[in-house]
């Protein structure tokens, strides 16, 4: 059986989904003598001021990594003080959101995270589900292997009870069944803080994405930063396997 060329997505000046690992938050808050909590609060700033810049930029997704499966090593104080502040950001944030006609949508493992975080997470979806606007996704106690293996479940589970079958099963039907469901790839990766790692992201999604790695640690991330990122994405040409001589000769 031969494996079908996948097609090319038209190639764009704007990213459809831009992704950000946000990391350098406890650096930051180090080098001023602050507790690692006083970094991730300033990091709060810098998150919001990146919604607003890619909102008006007409992004159509934005995922932000929060909170990864693998944070939960961290001291118990630093968890407790990073979900304490996530529930204080979504009863301040929602409204603004909700304005702003922003769709939110969390991803990971829910079952891991507090009731009360839970709550609010659930309203904010619920309140927010209609909005037309950029879609905001905040992966929350998500990891990107435990994506694929929650989606490899679920159709199992299809097929067990006859709504599936394993010929039907392909990268679209896999694709709609993780967290993400129904968001296009990622487009382009920004991971600040000067690491040149995925750290259990968006695995899937990141298959073909233009990875722009900044020294700026998160709290310090401004619009002008984002403006770059996107200029380094406008600068790529989009290849997926073909050669560029073949791209300029169809550039469609
Ligand atoms: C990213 O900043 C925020 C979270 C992982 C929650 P870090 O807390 O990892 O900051 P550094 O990498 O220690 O500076
Ligand atoms: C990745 O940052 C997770 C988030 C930004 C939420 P980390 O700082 O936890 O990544 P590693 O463990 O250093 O790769
Ligand atoms: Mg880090």
């Amino acid at each position: 059986m031969s494996t079908p060329i996948p097609s090319i997505p038209a190639p764009r000046n704007v990213p459809r989904h831009v992704a950000v690992i946000m990391d350098g938050n406890g650096r930051w808050a180090n080098l001023r003598a602050m507790p690692r909590q006083a970094g991730h609060k300033a990091g709060v700033k810098a998150a919001r001021q990146l919604v607003e810049y890619m909102a008006e930029r007409s992004i159509e997704c934005l995922t932000l990594f929060a909170f990864s499966s693998e944070n939960w090593a961290r001291p118990r104080e630093e968890v407790g003080a990073l979900m304490t502040l996530f529930v204080e950001v979504m009863k301040r944030e929602a409204d603004n959101l909700h304005k702003n006609n922003v769709r939110l949508r969390f991803i990971g493992n829910r079952d891991s995270l507090g009731s009360r975080l839970v709550k609010r997470i659930d309203e904010a979806e619920q309140r927010t589900r209609d909005n037309t606007g950029l879609q905001l996704n905040v992966a929350m106690a998500y990891g990107g292997r435990w994506d694929i293996v929650e989606a490899a479940r679920a159709m199992a589970e299809q097929v067990r009870n006859g709504v599936l079958t394993p010929e039907r099963i392909d990268e679209t039907a896999f694709a709609e069944t993780l967290e993400l469901g129904g968001c296009p790839d990622v487009d382009l990766l920004i991971r600040t803080g000067g690491e040149k790692r995925i750290s259990n992201f968006l695995l899937w999604h990141l298959a073909y994405a233009e990875l722009f790695f900044s020294d700026v640690l998160w709290p310090e991330f401004s619009s002008e930063h984002a403006a770059e990122a996107i200029r380094f994405f406008e600068a790529r040409q989009r290849r997926y396997g073909r050669t560029g001589d073949q791209l300029e000769a169809q550039p469609c």
